[in-house]
């Protein structure tokens, strides 16, 4: 596991190939064994590889969102609000290992938030989603997980970028 943290880092750019059904089949998996409060599982993943639909997710919101259009394969990471109070945490969780296993098979990812966000005309990003893939009002749409093969290898962070100030030991400060 610190190895794949080492390398971890966000991609953005992908290539044209298509993820195969055996990765899709681990990543599903991945996202369903997330833990969630009280194992509640509160979330609920909605798979995009249609390009047009893709290409419509891409413009969810006005900035950080563009790059989306270049993945052959998207996790839309929704969870119930009324079946959990920590359904943020949840879906981040899903969201994040999610990205951790898709590395692990030597794919790229890169969260795109959409709780929370707007489009250009002031609309809700996740009013938006909801609208392209049919995601029922009061599912809350946390984030959009780009995922494919990697067209960029941005290196690790290296170990002296590591911000060792944000550590405290017994009481904050010390
Ligand atoms: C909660 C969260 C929201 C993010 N939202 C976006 C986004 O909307 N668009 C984007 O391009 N990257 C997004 N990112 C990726 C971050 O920009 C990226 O993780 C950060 O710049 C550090 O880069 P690294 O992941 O390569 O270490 C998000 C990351 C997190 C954890």
């Amino acid at each position: 596991m610190i190895e794949l943290l080492r390398k971890r880092r966000s991609v953005r750019r992908f290539t044209a190939d298509p993820v195969s059904a055996e990765h899709r089949a681990v990543l599903e998996e991945a996202a369903l064994r997330s833990p969630s409060s009280r194992g509640l599982d509160p979330w609920q993943f909605v798979w995009v590889d249609d390009p047009e639909l893709i290409g419509r997710l891409a413009k969810a919101k006005h900035h950080g969102a563009a790059f989306l259009g270049g993945a052959t394969l998207a996790a839309v990471v929704c969870a119930d609000e009324s079946r959990s109070d920590t359904w943020v945490e949840d879906a981040s969780i899903a969201s994040i290992l999610l990205q951790l296993a898709a590395q692990s098979l030597g794919l790229g990812s890169c969260w795109v938030q959409i709780r929370l966000r707007q489009r250009a005309d002031g609309g809700s990003a996740e009013d938006y989603v909801r609208d392209q893939l049919g995601i029922p009002g009061g599912m809350r749409v946390e984030s959009i997980i780009a995922l494919g093969h990697p067209a960029e290898d941005p290196p690790g962070h290296g170990i002296g970028s590591l911000d060792r100030s944000k550590l405290h030991y017994n009481r904050f400060g010390a």
